[in-house]
């Protein structure tokens, strides 16, 4: 559910229309709807309702700081991979205690960091990584709280790239070596151990792998708190999918539904890592027609955003749907591709779109998490602005950068 809609045939986000907005920050530009992230947070956490859990955004999806601020007033912690995203959520006035430091590459200054800001837990995923927060721990008299992250080997049936729970996958500790690593755990001085979760992969949309995975690590819980080893945590990690196109991913409460059923009766306090599932459909990126061309029969629609500004159709072949600002009468198929000077360069491959002329405003959908945040400035393009919608007014949440924004770190 978001707050893009129509209203009098223009494309408006909540209370706002978006040609008010491309005409007063220009495009492209990035538009989020703080009712819809509101919204996600507040049923998904109703969903869970009286079992204790613990909502900690995954910062990767979505990590602008106004957004994070708005997250610290609902009561939501964090989830975070690397020192800047710590930064960014400590900025944010997050209280240390609500961030959770994951990563499988997690560095001696990152740790450290982390350890300084005295964060709920840091997720560990290999022995090495174990006994560097442990020196490191000890290096800085205090105690490290972690949680085991467990690679189950489930298949999360999603896209190649952004499965994580398989043995192949470089996360985790495998379900086969995890005892020996826990119990390497409870005899390293500066360690306390306080869970174990699993986070098997993104844009998940059956339950059945998520029921698996934890279903897994439920039984190794089990076995742990029978041997003393006493658990806090339960982290069931992120990845439920949205709707982009076609599929129809569980409700959030399906999602907690199952989650709980397969979990409540270990009385541990569940820690919950969504990203897309709170920030893709509240938001999308704002572009212009530039031109149409036609290569024969084939016929673009070249717009203002590229693959810098949105790179998942390049990386994962994903589908966003596009919804004209203003729509015309007709329809024709048509690639929708930036200006950028690569054929991955696309936003639409023979998308049948309502007909589109130069100088037409398009909104991408679904662009709310892993679009910004993983946008670059290749080509030397200035990535675009960053608006947040509430009700009837917007904000500029991060302006456009500039061209000498570009050279600044080069001078
Ligand atoms: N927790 C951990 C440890 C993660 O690695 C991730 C995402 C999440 C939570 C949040 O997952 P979510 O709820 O958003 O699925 N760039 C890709 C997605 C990469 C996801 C990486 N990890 C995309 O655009 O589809």
């Amino acid at each position: 559910m978001d707050y893009f809609e129509y209203h009098d045939d223009v494309l408006a986000c909540e209370g706002v229309g978006l040609e008010a907005i491309a005409e007063s920050v220009g495009t492209p530009v990035y538009v989020y709807s703080q009712a819809t992230l509101r919204r996600h947070v507040n049923v998904l956490d109703a969903a869970f309702g009286k079992t204790p859990h613990r909502l900690c955004y995954a910062v990767k999806a979505n990590s602008n700081l106004t957004l994070l601020r708005r997250f610290v007033e609902w009561g939501t912690g964090f989830e975070v991979v690397s020192g800047g995203e710590l930064f960014r959520v400590l900025e944010a006035g997050a209280s240390p205690y609500s961030v959770i430091l994951s990563g499988v590459g997690k560095t001696r200054d990152e740790i450290r960091h982390a350890l300084d800001a005295g964060v709920l837990f840091l997720s560990v995923e290999s022995q090495p990584e174990l006994e560097l927060i442990s020196e490191i721990a000890v290096a800085t008299g205090c105690s490290a709280r972690v949680v085991f992250r467990i690679n189950p080997d489930v298949d999360p049936r999603t896209h190649p790239y952004i499965s994580t729970g398989l043995k192949r996958n470089k996360f985790g500790i495998s379900l086969s070596d995890a005892s020996s690593v826990i119990h390497a755990g409870t005899s390293l001085p500066g360690v306390t151990i306080v869970g174990i979760g699993c986070h098997i992969g993104s844009q998940i949309t059956e339950l059945d792998p998520f029921e698996e995975a934890i279903a897994g690590i439920v039984d190794l819980a089990r076995d742990l708190v029978r041997q003393g080893i006493a658990l806090e945590y339960l982290d069931v990690g992120g990845g439920l999918g949205i709707s982009y196109d076609a599929e129809e991913p569980p409700s959030l409460e399906a999602y907690a539904r199952t989650v709980r059923s397969v979990s409540e009766d270990l009385g541990l306090t569940l820690i919950l890592e969504p990203g897309r599932v709170i920030a893709g459909n509240a938001g999308i990126l704002l572009c212009r027609v530039i031109r149409k061309k036609t290569h024969g029969d084939k016929r673009f629609v070249i717009v203002d955003a590229g693959m810098n500004d949105l790179i998942r159709p390049a990386l994962y072949d994903s589908f966003h749907r596009l919804m004209p600002v203003r729509p015309r009468e007709g329809k024709e198929i048509v690639d929708v591709v930036g200006p950028i000077c690569e054929s991955a360069d696309f936003i639409a491959q023979d998308r049948e779109v309502n007909c589109l002329e130069s100088g037409d405003l398009v909104a991408v959908m679904s662009a709310g998490a892993y679009g910004f945040s993983l946008a670059s400035n290749y080509n030397s393009r200035p990535r675009p602005a960053e608006v947040l919608v509430d009700g009837d007014s917007f904000s500029v949440v991060r302006r456009r950068e500039t061209y000498e924004d570009l050279i600044r770190l080069e001078r």
